[in-house]
Parts: C-alpha cells; sequence; structure tokens
C-alpha cells in the first residue's frame, strides 16, 4: 500500500483541506467520548505550525442533505480549541462563498472548521460538482478520516482526485497497525470475534478464516454455531436460519487450515438483567429455560492458551453481554490477558470495530494495547477485506 504522508506535504502558506472525522458520540449535547478529536489533534498542530492554513471539513451523523439544527459541527469548534489550545475559526458552510470567505481571512497557521459536509446532498453523493467546490477552497488535501474511509463522498473519496492528496498522521497509524494485523502479520495470528449477529459479520468471518490462524467466536453469535452443530441452545439468542451458513464457514476454515475455537462452557441465566442467578455448563448442558450470556472460565483459558502462542491479535466484538454484569467477565479476563502479553513486548494487539472499543475501555486495558483503532464500520469493512474508497483514493494519486 503506497500514499503519500504529510512528510511530503510543504505546507507553508499553503490552504490545506483536512478531512477529519468528528462525528463524535453526543448526549444530550454534550460529547460523550473525545478519543477521535484527541487523536486527530497531532495532525492539526503539525500542519498549523508548518505555517499551512488548515480548512478542517467533517460530516456528523446524517443529516441526509438538509440543514438539520442539531447536527451542526459548531460545537466542535469548543472542542477542538480546548484540545489544540488555540482558536478556531468558523464557517456555516463547507462550501460556496461563505466558505470561501472564511478560508480568504486565514493566516498561515490559523484553523478553520466548516459546517457539517452532509448539509449537502452532493456529499453522500460524491456528486463531482461539490467536489469540486470542496477543491476551490484549497491547496492540498489531507484525510485524516479512516473511520469515514469506507464511504466514496465528496469529501472523502472525489475531491482527493482534484487536489494533492496525503494521508495525515491518524490515518497513518490506523494503516500501519491494519497492516500489522492482517496484510503483513507476524504470526501466528489470533483473531477474536464476538458480537451478537453472525449475519452482520459473515462477510467478516469468511476473510478472517482465510487469513488468520486462530479464529476465535465469541458473544451470541457464538450460538448460532454451537446450535448449528446440533447443541440445544435453550433460549440463547440465536439465529436459526443461519446454521447452514455457520457449518458453511465451520468447513471453509478447515480447508484454509484456520482453527475455530467455538466455546467450551457457558455461563447462563434464566433472565437477561443485572447480576441475576447463573449457572456455568457445558455447550451440551444448556438448560432449556436458560440463556447463554457469556463464555465459561474453560473457553477463558482456551482462548489464554492460543493467545500465549500468538504474536498477533485482531479483537472486534465482546465475548459476552459485557454491558450487564457479570456477563463482562470472560471480556474482561481475556482483555487482561491480552494487555498483559502486549506489555510485555510478545503480542501485538489491535481492537476495533462496533462496540469492541467500549468493551476494552470497561476492561480497562484501552491504554495497554498496541493499537486501538477510532473507526466502527470501517475497521469491520477493512476486516472483510473491503477496499475502503476513502484509502483507495489516496493510494491512487
Ligand atoms: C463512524 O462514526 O463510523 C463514521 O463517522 C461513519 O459514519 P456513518 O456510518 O454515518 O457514515
Amino acid at each position: 500500500m503506497s500514499y503519500r504522508t504529510i512528510d511530503a506535504l510543504d505546507a507553508k502558506g499553503k490552504r490545506v483541506l483536512l478531512r477529519a472525522d468528528l462525528n463524535v458520540p453526543v448526549k444530550d449535547g454534550r460529547i460523550t467520548d473525545r478519543t477521535r478529536i484527541e487523536r486527530l489533534c497531532p495532525t492539526i498542530a503539525e500542519l498549523a505550525n508548518a505555517g499551512a492554513r488548515v480548512i478542517l471539513c467533517s460530516h456528523f451523523d446524517r443529516p441526509k442533505g438538509k440543514r438539520v439544527p442539531e447536527m451542526s459541527l459548531r460545537p466542535l469548534v469548543e472542542a477542538l480549541s480546548a484540545a489544540l489550545r488555540r482558536p478556531v475559526a468558523w464557517a456555516d458552510d463547507c462550501i460556496g462563498p461563505e466558505a470561501e470567505a472564511a478560508v480568504a481571512k486565514l493566516q498561515d497557521g490559523d484553523i478553520l472548521l466548516l459546517e457539517n459536509t452532509r448539509y449537502h446532498a452532493g456529499e453522500e453523493k460524491n456528486d463531482p460538482a461539490m467536489a469540486a467546490a470542496l477543491a476551490k477552497l484549497a491547496d492540498a488535501y489531507v484525510n485524516d478520516a479512516f473511520s469515514a474511509a469506507h464511504r466514496a463522498h465528496a469529501s472523502t473519496e472525489g475531491v482527493a482526485h482534484l487536489l494533492p492528496a496525503y494521508a495525515g498522521r491518524l490515518m497513518e497509524a490506523e494503516l500501519k497497525a491494519l497492516d500489522a494485523a492482517l496484510g503483513n502479520p507476524s504470526r501466528p495470528v489470533v483473531a477474536i470475534v464476538g458480537g451478537a449477529k453472525v449475519s452482520t459479520k459473515l462477510d467478516l468471518l469468511g476473510n478472517l478464516s482465510k487469513k488468520v490462524d486462530v479464529l476465535v467466536i465469541g458473544g451470541a453469535m457464538a450460538n448460532t454455531f454451537l446450535a448449528a452443530q446440533g447443541h440445544a441452545m435453550g433460549r440463547s439468542l440465536q439465529e436459526a436460519e443461519l446454521h447452514d451458513t455457520a457449518r458453511a464457514i465451520l468447513e471453509n476454515a478447515k480447508a484454509s487450515n484456520c482453527e475455530i475455537l467455538l466455546p467450551a462452557d457457558l455461563v447462563v441465566a434464566e433472565r437477561f438483567e443485572p447480576n441475576p442467578p447463573t449457572r456455568t455448563v457445558g455447550v451440551d448442558a444448556v438448560p432449556a429455560d436458560s440463556m447463554a450470556l457469556d463464555v465459561g472460565p474453560e473457553t477463558e483459558q482456551a482462548i489464554e492458551a492460543r493467545l500465549r502462542g500468538a504474536s498477533t491479535l485482531v479483537w472486534n466484538g465482546p465475548l459476552g453481554a459485557f454491558e450487564t454484569p457479570p456477563f463482562d467477565t470472560a471480556t474482561v479476563g481475556v482483555a487482561e490477558i491480552v494487555a498483559a502479553l502486549t506489555q510485555s513486548g510478545a503480542l501485538k494487539s489491535i481492537g476495533g470495530g462496533g462496540d469492541t472499543v467500549a468493551a476494552l475501555r470497561h476492561a480497562g486495558v484501552a491504554d495497554r494495547m498496541t493499537y486501538i483503532s477510532t473507526a466502527g464500520g470501517a475497521f469491520l469493512e477493512w476486516l472483510e477485506g473491503k477496499t475502503l474508497p476513502g484509502v483507495a483514493a489516496l493510494t491512487a494519486s
């Protein structure tokens, strides 16, 4: 994968359009997680320090081409300014006269945030006119939004063909981590895939089973595999219509020499609520009135044994219903082992996608893994082996 980084950009005096992903979680008007902002700051600061006029653009939520006031990026001015400890100017539109006037006022080293790109229908349509209007604002384009790179939109893809294009530091870090995980990994590689549904991860499981040495399947999706193998799963969440598919995934994995590790024991309860009475049972002994909500200690030990023999781990999805205690036990236990092996230098550990980051944070290991991706859907699509248009546009330029 070859792409230019900002090392190759002579930024002094240039207007640089920086595509960020400021689609941060917000509850009751407050930003609940600033990770994406913090991870973006080094690129902004580096460009501004080099004398660029930094023009930040991003989508926020899904306004579908309309100006939806609650989806304005305006509150991000203060958040960015606080994180960067410098002023950030604002433009009420991302293209057209308002944006152009705000850009014209910039001095070298200044930072400007543009309004939500998705206020324009042309963004998601990757309309050439929208891409051209964005390109008109700048001399160079830097993409630091790996987490939006699975979208072929005007600000993530179209504009990259109209300006000299570069990967920002966060994009670079994400691509390096992903390459170390699956592109060119040290082996053996273990993947842990959890979460609720097989149906949302079919392509991912298919691709991983061709690339990794051991594929650990946990979470409710393991129930579908166990049921497909003939185990009675009681009232456990599962997808009965996917039993044939699950068996095909197991067969294909065998043909690719990938070991699939399914749970040997499960923690079950009659009710899904915090701290109900639980039992640990073998996969052959799930009571008819109970549901599996976590993998058991024997399974945890089997995962630990695979991790001790591994060089690389890719983790996507929790092993149990981690948000409801005590069904976080296996996820936290395995996360602790991963963190210890990573810190000892024995394991390269990369996690991301969906609620994986929340689960690893909950386990308190987010700072002790090799890399945690800021991406949700993009991380999943990359695990599926798909080409991400935002990345492809950078490698093409
Ligand atoms: C994300 O949060 O995963 C990205 O910002 C992409 O958002 P989207 O799913 O609305 O395109």
